[in-house]
C-alpha cells in the first residue's frame, strides 16, 4: 500500500539503522553515516557546517535533525544509552514494558500487507498528509469519559472540536457517496446530575454545519454483556436503567450518492418467512395501521436473497479475534487494550458501504480491528493508533495475511517478556 507519508522515512530510517546494526547497539558516527547513504545525503552534505542559533556556532543541520529523532527515540524507549560509552546507543530492552505513546509529528509504519498499513502516530499527522480517496471511515474514537481510559481522551467540553479535527481531512478525502461511522457512548452525565449530556446532540450538529456530513442513521449497537452502569445513577442511586447499547451514528458527503447497498450485508430469512416462500405467500387478505399496510394473498410468497437488516445491531463483546489478541498480547508481555469492538461491528459496515478494493480507514484504531476487518473482505486500509503497544499486539493478527511485514525495529518490541 502506497501510504506512506514523506515525514515517516527519516525516523524509520533512524529506528532501522538500530535494527540493522549488530546486537541493535550503534555509535553516533555509524549512526549518521549510514542514514546519510540510506537517505542519499553525500559524506559532503554530511559534513557541512552552517551556523546555527543566536551564537552562530557552525553545525551539521543533518546530524542535528538525525539527533532529533534520536532523542524522540530515546523518550518512546525504544532505543537507550550503553551505560559507559558515550555516544552509543542500542535498542531499549524495555521498549514495550508500558504504553508509549507517539510523539507529536513522529510517524512510523509498524506493520502492513498488501492492502494495507497500520501507522503508529497521531491520526492528525497522518491524515493531513494523505490524500487517497476513502470510502468509508469506521471509528470508535475515545469517549469524553470523567475517569478517562489509559490511552486518556479529551473532556466533553472539547470534544465537538476534537472530532471535527480528526475528520476534517479525512472528510476532504471522501469519495462522493463515502461515509463516517462512528460508535459512540451515550453514558457520559452532566456533572453531578442523572441526566444525560447533549455532546451528541452537539457533535451530531456541528458535523453537519462545519463539515457538511448528512446523518443517514443512528443504529443502536445493543449489547446485554455490557456491565451494569451507570453505576451511581442506576446501582446505587436507582433513578436509572442500566445501559445496553451505544449508539453507532452513520453519516456520507452526498445522500443522493451514497454507496451503501443492503444486498450485501442480507441475513438468513426467519423460519416463518421461508414457509411463507414456500406456501407462495400469505393467503389472507387484511389491513394494518388504518390501511397503511397491506396483506394480500400472495404477500412475502416472492422468493429472495436474504432478509433486509434491521437498523439495530446486537452483539455481546465475546470476539474469538479479542480472545486471541489478548493471548497473544499476554504471550509478549504488552498491556491489552480495554475498549476493543467486536470484529463483527466493522465487518458489518465495511460490506454494507464499500465494494471490494476500496479503502477503508480508523484514525483511533486500537487493536486494528477495522484493519482485520477490511483486510479480510479484500477491502484497502490505513489505521493510526497512538500508543505503539495496542499496535504490536495487534500485529500477531495479521501474520498470515498476504505481504505482512513488520517493521524491524519493533521486531523486538515485548519479546524481551
Ligand atoms: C476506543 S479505542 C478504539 C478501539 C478499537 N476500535 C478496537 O477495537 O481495538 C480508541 C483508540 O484511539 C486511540 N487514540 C486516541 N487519541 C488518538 C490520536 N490523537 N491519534 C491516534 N490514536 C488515538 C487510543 O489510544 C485508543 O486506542
Amino acid at each position: 500500500m502506497n501510504a506512506q507519508p514523506q515525514q515517516i522515512s527519516l525516523f524509520a530510517e533512524i529506528a532501522s539503522a538500530y535494527a540493522a546494526s549488530t546486537d541493535g547497539v550503534l555509535d553516533n558516527d555509524s549512526l549518521y553515516s549510514t542514514v546519510a547513504e540510506r537517505i542519499g545525503t553525500t559524506p559532503e552534505a554530511l559534513g557541512t557546517r552552517t551556523p546555527i542559533g543566536r551564537a552562530g556556532v557552525p553545525r551539521s543541520t543533518v546530524k542535528r535533525k538525525i539527533r532529533w529523532y534520536q532523542q524522540t527515540l530515546k523518550q518512546l524507549g525504544i532505543i537507550e544509552h550503553v551505560p559507559g560509552e558515550r555516544g552509543v546507543w542500542q535498542l531499549s530492552e524495555n521498549a514495550g514494558k508500558d504504553l508509549h505513546r507517539a510523539a507529536t509529528g513522529v510517524t512510523l509504519v509498524t506493520f502492513s500487507t498488501d492492502l494495507g498499513i497500520a501507522i503508529w502516530g497521531n491520526h492528525q499527522d497522518v491524515f493531513r498528509q494523505i490524500n487517497a480517496p476513502i470510502a468509508l471511515c469506521i471509528s470508535s474514537p475515545p469517549y469524553p469519559l470523567r475517569k478517562a481510559r489509559a490511552y486518556g481522551g479529551p473532556d466533553e467540553r472539547e470534544y465537538v472540536d476534537f472530532i471535527c479535527g480528526a475528520l476534517e481531512p479525512i472528510v476532504r478525502s471522501l469519495i462522493p457517496g463515502g461515509s463516517i461511522v462512528l460508535n459512540l457512548s451515550g453514558d457520559v452525565f452532566e456533572p453531578k446530575k442523572s441526566s444525560r449530556s447533549l455532546y451528541l446532540e452537539r457533535l451530531v450538529l456541528a458535523l453537519n454545519d462545519r463539515l457538511g456530513l448528512a446523518l443517514m442513521d443512528r443504529i443502536p449497537w445493543v449489547n446485554y454483556s455490557k456491565p451494569p452502569a451507570p453505576t451511581y445513577w442506576a446501582c446505587v442511586n436507582r433513578v436509572q436503567l442500566t445501559t445496553a447499547y451505544e449508539p453507532i451514528y452513520w453519516f456520507t458527503n452526498d445522500p443522493g450518492r451514497v454507496r451503501s447497498d443492503n444486498r450485501r450485508v442480507l441475513e438468513a430469512h426467519s423460519a416463518q418467512h421461508q414457509r411463507l416462500m414456500a406456501l407462495g405467500g400469505e393467503g389472507r387478505l387484511s389491513s394494518y395501521g388504518d390501511g397503511a399496510y397491506r396483506l394480500r394473498p400472495g404477500s412475502f410468497g416472492q422468493v429472495t436473497a436474504g432478509r433486509i437488516p434491521r437498523n439495530v445491531i446486537e452483539r455481546g463483546h465475546a470476539c474469538s479475534d479479542t480472545a486471541a489478541y489478548r493471548r497473544r498480547a499476554h504471550a509478549l508481555g504488552l498491556p491489552t487494550h480495554g475498549a476493543m469492538q467486536p470484529t463483527s461491528i466493522p465487518d458489518f459496515f465495511i460490506r454494507f458501504l464499500t465494494e471490494p478494493g476500496d479503502l477503508v480507514v480508523d484514525p483511533f484504531g486500537g487493536t486494528v480491528k477495522t484493519g482485520l476487518a477490511a483486510e479480510r473482505l479484500g477491502r484497502r486500509w490505513l489505521v493510526t493508533e497512538w500508543m505503539l503497544e495496542y499496535l504490536c499486539g495487534a500485529a500477531e493478527m495479521f501474520r498470515g495475511f498476504a505481504g505482512f511485514e513488520m517493521n524491524k525495529v519493533l521486531q523486538n518490541v515485548g519479546s524481551a517478556a
